[in-house]
């Protein structure tokens, strides 16, 4: 349920926020994120060190969304984008891949290749790559405005599309309503044994998924 937003501001992301960035996706993302706990990597040194190196372009990008509490330096929520050419997409996980990182391993399998863009037209892409919101700001509405904001900045940069893989169904709630549709899906269950994901620390979400939306 949305909830009332006044205490907080939302901003353009810059270089500068990355520890905070890193504090919150420390405390409040891997251990919330069915993808992340079921993989057992739940810090961002447990991850790939590309993460840092994606969460550094992101932050550079001028499309990431941040919120912070009033009065606090506390971050209470990031969408992590980037702005990405429809050839960037189709290699962004296949160049640079850490195949030692479960998480990475899904979101290459899930990368949807330039033609689905190709197709309607599109030259520049937002890449939604990490939405996380601090647990003591949870179910306010605060992942769907950050969202809503980053849709609309990437418009006004004249991004034509947005792009998100979901790694947890929190998120495809957010996308549906908003009109994101999915181009491509994949089962956890048939690939867990391969990449060594625990099924069991799954939770509900078994099938992650990429889902578009025209801007
Ligand atoms: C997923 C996450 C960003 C949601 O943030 P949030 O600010 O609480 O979400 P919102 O308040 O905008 O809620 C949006 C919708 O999701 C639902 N929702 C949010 N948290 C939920 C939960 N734990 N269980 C079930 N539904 C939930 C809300 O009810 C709302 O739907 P509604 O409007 O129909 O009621 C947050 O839980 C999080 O950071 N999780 C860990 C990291 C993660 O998995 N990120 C997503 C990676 S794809």
């Amino acid at each position: 349920m949305s909830g009332d937003l006044q205490d907080v501001q939302f901003f353009v992301m810059t270089p500068g926020d990355y520890e905070d960035t890193e504090t919150l996706l420390n405390n409040h993302f891997f251990r919330r994120n069915p993808l992340s706990v079921a993989a057992k990597q739940l810090s961002v040194e447990s991850f790939s060190p590309q993460l840092v190196v994606d969460i550094k372009k992101c932050l550079a990008s001028g499309v990431s969304i941040g919120a912070r509490a009033n009065g606090a330096k506390t971050l209470a929520g990031v969408f992590l984008n980037s702005s990405l050419s429809v050839d960037e997409i189709s290699t962004k996980y296949t160049v640079n891949l850490d195949t030692s990182c479960i998480v990475y391993r899904v979101l290459e399998m899930l990368s949807t290749g330039e033609q689905v863009f190709n197709d309607m037209k599109v030259q520049r892409v937002l890449d939604l790559f990490t939405l996380c919101v601090h647990e003591d700001f949870e179910r306010r509405g605060l992942a769907r405005t950050l969202l809503e904001k980053s849709l609309l900045l990437a418009k006004e940069q004249g991004h034509q599309a947005a792009c998100v893989q979901t790694t947890n169904s929190i998120t495809e709630k957010i996308c549906v309503p908003l009109g994101f549709h999915t181009v491509k899906s994949l089962d956890l269950t048939t690939v867990s044994d391969d990449l060594g994901i625990d099924l069991s620390l799954l939770g509900g979400t078994r099938l992650v998924k990429a889902m578009i939306k025209l801007l």
